[in-house]
Order: C-alpha cells, then structure tokens, then sequence
C-alpha cells in the first residue's frame, strides 16, 4: 500500500491542514468523493426514484448502482438488502422499532456499547417493557465467549452489538456469535460503524441477520450510512419513517408499502452523498480492506513503541495493539481529555477527539471520566504518528509535574 501517494488523493493533507487523527469520528474525503458529489450538483442535482426526466432518470441510476456496489463490497448479490440511511443510529433505530419487540422480550448487548446501540434499547424499555440483558466485557473491554454463552438464551430475541468498539478498539468474533445465537433461534444485528471502514467484512460469510454502518467514517460524503438486512427479514421488518417514495398505492383510507429497499427510505434522499459513496467504495476496494488493516496495525504499533516511556500514560483498551483496529485511548495522570485534545491542535495542529465517546456506560463502570483518542485510517503515515507522540511528549513534560 502506497500511502504517500494515497495522501495526495485528500486536499486537507494535500494542503497541510493538520494531522488528522479522528477518523473513528468521521473520516477525511479524497478527490474522487468530492469530484462525484461536484458532478451530481453541477450535472444531475434532481431527485431519483421519481421523475422520469433526464436528469432524474440519471439520479436513479447513480443510487442504483450505489447499492450494487455497495452490496458486492459486503460480500453480497442482492443489493435490495441494502437500505440507504443517514447513519448506523438510524439503521440500528429502524431495528429496534421495526423488529416487533413486545413487552418481556429480551435483548442482548454488550457492556461497551456506543450510544447508537445503547439508548434506542432504553427507550424501547420504557415504551414497550422490553427487557435488555448485557454480555460482560474484561476490564479493558475485551469480549469473552463464556460470557456471552452466559446471557444467551431461549427468552432472548435480538442480539445486538457494536463489532468493534469506538473507545477500545476490541473487535467481537461476530461470526461465532452468530452461529451460537441461530442454534438458540435468535437473531443477530450488528452495528458496524467502526469495523467496516478498517476492516473487510463479509456478510453472507458472518451471517448475520442485520448490519448497519456509517458510510462518513469509509470516505463517502458525510450524512449517509446504510442498514443491511438478510430479504426474509427485510420483509418482516416495520420501517421507522413513513411517506412518499415507500408505498405502492395510496387511497384515503389505504396504503400498499413497497418492498425494500424503498420500504425504508421515505422522502427524498441525501443523493450526492449516496452517489458519492459510490466513488468511495471504489477507493478502498482499489486499496483493498486487508491492505487497510495491516496498516493500521503497524501504526498502533508505532504508537506504542513511541509512549512506552511516558510516565503516567494509560491506554484504555487492550495492550495489544493489533487487538485495538484503529484507535489509540489514553489517558495521562494529572491531564483532562479535553484539555490534552485541545493543547494539540493548538500546539501542533494535531486533531484527536477527548471525553466519552457516546459510550459512557462502559467508561463510568470503569470509573474512568473521559479518554482522549487517536484514531488512524489508510491516509495516516509514520510521521504523523511522530508528530502526536512528539504533542503529547512535550505537553507531558510541561504540564505534569
Ligand atoms: N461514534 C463516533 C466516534 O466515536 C462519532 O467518534
């Protein structure tokens, strides 16, 4: 993998706007997302699914072929089982209501959980009396498949949880788990946002019965994620919005729902953030998912080769650095996240993210109140690696005493 000729595909390293180190929030952009969105607005900016005019017809045809590719980059060949959304929240949000829960229903989570996989759960508690049952984590959120076996069962309905961790790091052994949940006839949904855009992820393969992810944090435009859901579930499942570009026909008193996709996306859509994903997912498939995984790897080992001797620094996950993808939390005695976060972009012009991560939960049973975090992606290279450790270094030597 090339990464300093990948580099030169994004205008913000390009043109030395920092160091980024957030991608785990959203990533950066390269030229060919930025030139497929220009394109939409200068050449086609109508809306699809609808008109029957050029531009329209045009639409169309971008989001259709969106879906392919976003179907085969998933391992799949029916891309109807890919839902466009705004985000993972939405497509977990879809699950949680569409599924038909009913009162003393359970549900599985881990205790790690972001908050996209979290609060729709506890609203469904206190709207329908579900019931939320959590698989333990180790101290440093590791997953344990004794545990899981632990709080698996007949009364349970829906497994959901997050593949990767956006604090730790950990990635659960999602295939496994699914295998154990369908010999106990239950379903699985897994939130992706922070697996799919580090690693290759093949859905027939894993098996699962619902996956949603953030399209943002895999280059494409921000604002648009997708649900996928295997056909028979699709089926079943209620949609979250309802409106026009979802039904068949109406009558005053009546409505014909289409079958997915459209099932799920009423209204007008985000259509050159869709159609620029399509530019996106060639990029990575370019690169290739497994290129993008080893590079992350030898980064978080450069990371921990780098702070090892900094006094009073703690890494919030796994010690392991191939066991963290593509995030590095810390914290250093005597420092608040935020104001570490703060000093290096002030200092070095160096981007991390500080505090709870939407996954306070997990951080307040650990009694931690707050990390700050370095997440790296394909653009990120051995220098900007320096230059975070190089921050930090000199913000510890003048602040900790
Ligand atoms: N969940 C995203 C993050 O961890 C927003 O930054």
């Amino acid at each position: 993998m090339d990464v300093s000729s990948i580099r030169q595909d994004f205008p913000t390293i390009r043109n030395g706007k920092g160091v980024y180190l957030d991608s785990a929030c959203q990533s950066l952009k390269p030229d060919c997302v930025i030139a497929k969105v220009v394109e939409y607005y200068e050449e086609y900016p109508a809306c699809g699914g609808r008109s029957v005019h050029s531009m329209g017809t045009r639409v169309s045809m971008e989001v259709d072929e969106t879906r392919e590719k976003l179907a085969a980059f998933f391992g799949c060949d029916d891309p109807s089982e890919f839902v466009f959304t705004k985000n993972t929240t939405e497509g977990m949000n879809t699950i949680a209501r569409g599924f038909g829960l009913k009162k003393d229903d359970v549900i599985v989570t881990l205790d790690v959980e972001h908050n996209s996989n979290h609060v729709e759960w506890l609203a469904m508690e206190s709207d329908v009396g579900i019931k939320r049952r959590y698989c333990k984590t180790s101290i440093d959120g590791e997953f344990d498949i004794e545990e899981f076996k632990k709080v698996i069962g007949h009364d349970v309905k829906l497994v959901s949880m997050g593949q990767t961790s956006n604090v730790t790091g950990c990635t659960i052994p999602v295939k496994e788990i699914t295998e154990i949940a369908h010999d106990m006839g239950v379903a699985v949904a897994i939130d992706g946002a922070q697996s799919s855009p580090h690693m290759s992820v093949d859905l027939k393969d894993l098996d699962v019965d619902f996956f949603c992810a953030s399209l943002h944090k895999m280059l494409a435009p921000t604002g648009v994620g997708f649900m996928y859901g295997k056909e028979e579930r699709l089926k079943e499942l209620r949609p979250l919005i309802y409106g026009g570009g979802i039904v068949g026909l109406t009558t005053y008193d009546s409505v014909k729902i289409s079958p997915a996709p459209e099932k799920f996306e009423a209204g007008l859509e985000n259509y050159s953030g869709i159609i620029g994903a399509s530019a996106a997912l060639d990029y990575l498939s370019k690169v290739g998912m497994d290129n993008i995984t080893e590079h992350e790897h030898h980064l978080q080992r450069l990371i921990q080769k780098d702070v090892e001797d900094i006094k009073g620094l703690h890494i919030i996950g796994p010690d392991d650095p191939d066991k963290r993808g593509g995030v590095f939390s810390f914290n250093v005695d005597g420092l608040n996240s935020h104001d570490i976060a703060m000093m290096m972009d002030n200092m070095g012009g160096i981007m991390i993210r500080s505090g709870m991560h939407c996954a306070h939960p997990f951080l307040v049973s650990r009694d931690i109140d707050g990390t700050a975090r370095a997440s790296v992606y394909l653009y990120n290279d051995d220098k900007d690696i320096e230059r975070f450790t190089d921050a930090l270094r000199k913000i510890v030597d003048t602040f900790v005493k």
